[in-house]
């Protein structure tokens, strides 16, 4: 086998720098750490710089395994996907879970909030403020004048409990407090992960509360179907099944209405890489900077996929299916490359998209979008899927 110089040098020393002892410990997964050429064989991140005490709170790497031998890894610190290895056209294991390699590192980069649960709301609220029952409730304003993704402590950082129950399944559970960051009700969650046998990530969530509250739960994961650390994602393809999408302000507050995509760059109804018309001349994609907007799901439910997105490079494809009635489909327009991820490689700029199923932002402020109240004796309950194949 040939490994080449300039590919350790660009990748594998500054992983071995910056995650910690990456290369002085066993890896904790029986994957083999080879390398072709200037591609690296993807290997689930080393366990080392996942074991911590965070507020008197046990965190680890979990590692969830299916039948066809993909593999995930998820940390209880911010319930984190940290790692998704599946199958490229070719056989050859993918992972491509954009993500870093240490509790240390993901706090580096933690306003990207890489792979991570979100809540008590997920998205912004407007002005950091919402009526609940005739009482307003001012939150912390983490993103300009808004709050974004529950404020300044969200549950991307929380400790949660975790019970890996069986092989492809991960509990995890946290207490968030009442008025926890502005919201009020103890809210009970459960979040369980499941690898299942289709190379899907099913993720339900569940919550319960003592108090009305509003909640939006979703996870943050970026994704690069070619394989994390490769580079751009503009000729990933995409399909999103909504004819409707919220447009924005500038600070990508919602302007209430429910507008068509079609004539616009927001028109996924046929696949169309994510590049195609990114740089358009279009106000909404320059409040976004790129994509950062909510679609109107046209269908949700678990029988049909509301988006399907493809590398250009690996044929992975990435099909969605979710109970939630929106997607924020967010092309890492803040991605900066000023931190080192997994592979060695820089968070550079849109080289891995988000695709957060949820309610519609700021919600609370909005009377004619779906209401993301929730009152005592309800049960929160949502469940997202993403599911991953290749074209044989
Ligand atoms: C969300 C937001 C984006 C950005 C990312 C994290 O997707 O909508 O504007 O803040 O999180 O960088």
């Amino acid at each position: 086998m040939k490994v080449q110089l300039k590919y350790l040098m660009a990748t594998v020393l500054p992983a071995c720098i910056l995650t910690l002892n990456a290369c002085n410990h066993p890896q904790s997964s029986t994957t083999q750490t080879t390398m072709t050429d200037s591609v690296p064989t993807y290997k689930l991140p080393d366990s080392t710089g996942f074991e911590q005490t965070i507020d008197g709170k046990k965190t680890h790497l979990y590692i969830l395994k299916n039948k066809n031998g993909a593999e995930a890894a998820i940390t209880n610190f911010g319930g984190r996907l940290v790692s998704l290895l599946v199958p490229d056209k070719t056989g050859k294991m993918v992972d491509v879970i954009e993500g870093a390699g240490s509790i240390d590192d993901y706090k580096k980069v933690a306003s990207a909030y890489f792979g991570a649960i979100i809540g008590r709301y997920g998205n912004r609220i407007g002005k950091g403020q919402f009526t609940l029952e005739g009482k307003e409730y001012n939150l912390f304003k983490n993103n300009g004048p808004n709050t974004l993704h529950g404020g300044k402590f969200g549950y991307d950082h929380a400790i949660w409990d975790a019970k890996q129950v069986d092989s492809s399944t991960l509990i995890l559970t946290y207490l968030s407090k009442d008025m926890e960051e502005g919201f009020p009700g103890n809210l009970d969650i459960k979040v369980t992960y499941q690898l299942t046998d289709d190379n899907g990530v099913k993720i339900d969530y569940e919550a319960a509360t003592d108090k009305p509250t509003v909640v939006n739960l979703t996870n943050h994961s970026y994704f690069n179907l070619n394989g994390a650390g490769s580079g751009t994602i503009l000729n990933h393809s995409v399909q999103i099944f909504a004819d409707n999408y919220t447009p924005v302000d500038s600070t990508l507050i919602p302007t209430g209405k429910i507008d068509p995509v079609k004539g616009t760059p927001f028109d996924f109804a046929k696949p169309e890489t994510i590049g195609a018309r990114i740089e358009d001349k279009d106000q909404q994609l320059i409040n976004g900077k790129g994509y950062d907007h909510n679609f109107v799901l046209n269908q949700h439910a678990d029988t049909v996929p509301v988006a399907i997105i493809k590398g250009d490079k690996t044929g992975i494809e990435m099909d969605i299916y979710t109970s939630e009635p929106g997607i924020q489909f967010y092309s890492g327009n803040f991605m900066d490359s000023k931190n080192t991820m997994k592979y060695g490689n820089k968070n550079d700029h849109r080289t891995a998209f988000a695709m957060e199923t949820q309610h519609f932002p700021d919600s609370p402020n909005q009377p004619n979008f779906p209401s993301t109240e929730l009152k005592p004796g309800q049960v929160y309950k949502t469940s997202t899927e993403y599911k991953f194949k290749v074209d044989k």
